[in-house]
């Protein structure tokens, strides 16, 4: 696929106002998609999310055997797909499994064929191959698998073989990793138990066990059941679901509405599982009024619409730290740059993790920052970013990170003068509709 660079011009608001309804999550649908694509029979999906990472991992799966029916251009129904699964046993393609810029697809389709017969070689864009695959070879190997890397990264080659189940810590909180060994114990001899310091997103563990696996959890592990003999692969069913909109896309448009006394917004069927949800809890220390609506369960995964209002008193103040940081990295940087906004300022720590994603996120929020005018302190594991700051507008770098990208578009609605986002394109990565739905709700 081609991408076109792209800027985009941002011109300050006055007030965030509206209700929308958001693409499906990523991380589910990632999964929902390996899943239905190993499993026996037809899975079918709506609001499956519209990113161009899902779609990566859509096009390694059907690589690898699956079939995939997506629907035609121009379909009212853009975003529903049909996956026929493999049942249990993929083909190895001739070709490299590209992995594009998705770090989910590559960890954890790893997993999956760690315990498959063949050879599999899997390659990602420049950012991906500089991100850590070690984390993934030491576990999977333990498992009696061989993992090939390059310097510790991709391009890496898999020799499948048949596992046998590991008790393994996780040295960083990841649920990708975590998703990569379950997904291999899936396949393994034996029951594999995957313990962790900060419990990371669970939306692996719910989806298998709504595809038929069998899981059991304690508060700091989780144990899967390998296969039942050593000639029948794992018995998956296909399941069928509606997916819930993407809190970590909502995210941009919490953000946005927080730092507009006046505002008020209305997201519609969002994702709220608990090891997701603590941005919510930090707009709500920081000050913003939240409250949560219609709540549903779906496949055991907790859905609702969130209305957000900002108060006239404007934002105090937070600090982000220890597990905390874990579990909202991926709203880390809009959380730092409406830091300027608040009262009393945002103060991140904990979050090593930043600085290896799809950038150094960490060193370009503090560098975009300063660009638009700001005082921020770099650490590390974080930043501080004081409050009571005046923005202006300015040239935006995204470094080709999606997530960075959408930040900077929030901060520039409340900066003096308008902004430019150079790379604005690497939003499609995880939200192609972010411009426009953005545009929708910010009166100016
Ligand atoms: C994800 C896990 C996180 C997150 C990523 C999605 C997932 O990564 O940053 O955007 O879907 O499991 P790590 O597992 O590397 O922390």
């Amino acid at each position: 696929m081609s991408i076109v660079a792209q800027e985009r011009l941002i011109r300050p608001a006055r007030n965030i106002y509206g209700s929308l309804r958001l693409p499906g999550d990523k991380s589910i649908s990632h999964r929902y998609a390996m899943l239905g694509a190993f499993a026996e029979g037809v899975s079918r999906f709506t609001n499956f999310s519209t990113g161009a990472d899902c779609a990566s991992t859509l096009a390694c799966m059907e690589s690898l055997g699956a079939k995939i029916s997506r629907p035609e251009d121009g379909a009212p129904q853009k975003d529903s797909i049909e996956i026929t699964g493999v049942a249990g046993r993929v083909t190895p393609p001739d070709h490299p499994l590209d992995c594009g810029n998705s770090g989910s697809t590559m960890r954890m389709i790893s997993g999956l064929l760690a315990a498959q017969q063949g050879r599999f070689t899997l390659i990602g864009d420049a950012s991906l191959s500089r991100r850590p695959m070690e984390r993934i070879r030491k576990p999977l190997e333990a498992m009696r698998a061989r993992l090939t890397l390059t310097e510790g990264h991709a391009p890496l080659t898999i020799e499948g073989a048949p596992l046998k189940a590991i008790d393994y810590t996780t040295p960083v909180p990841s649920a990708q990793v975590k998703t990569c060994i379950l997904l291999a114990g899936l396949q393994a001899e034996g029951t594999t138990t995957v313990h962790e310091a900060v419990r990371t997103r669970d939306h692996s563990e719910l989806a298998l066990r709504a595809f038929g696996a069998r899981l059991t959890r304690t508060a700091d592990s989780v144990s899967i059941s390998g296969l039942q003999s050593r000639t029948e692969p794992p018995a998956l069913h296909a399941i069928e679901a509606a997916l819930p909109g993407d809190l970590s896309s909502a995210a941009f448009f919490l953000c946005a509405a927080a730092i507009f006394p006046g505002s008020n917004l209305v997201l519609d069927s969002v994702g709220l599982n608990p090891t997701r949800a603590a941005l919510l809890d930090v707009l709500t220390m920081l000050g913003a009024r939240i409250s949560v609506l219609n709540l549903e369960e779906r496949h055991a995964e907790l859905v609702g619409a969130v209305r957000i209002s900002a108060l006239e008193d404007g934002l105090g103040s937070t600090a982000i730290t220890g597990a905390v940081s874990a579990q909202l990295i991926d709203e880390l940087p809009v959380l730092a740059a409406i830091g300027p906004f608040t009262g009393g300022g945002i103060r991140i720590r904990d979050a090593k993790e930043l600085r290896i994603k799809e950038s150094d996120r960490i060193a370009l929020v503090a560098k975009n920052l300063r660009a638009m005018g700001a005082e921020v302190e770099e650490f590390e594991d974080g930043l501080d970013v004081p409050g009571g700051q005046t923005l202006h507008g300015a040239q935006i770098d995204a470094g080709g990170d999606h997530r960075i990208a959408m930040a900077f578009s929030v901060a520039a609605l409340r900066a003096e003068g308008e902004t430019l986002i150079h790379g604005a394109e690497s939003a499609a990565i995880s939200f192609p509709e972010f411009f426009d739905l953005l545009d929708s709700i910010a009166e100016r």
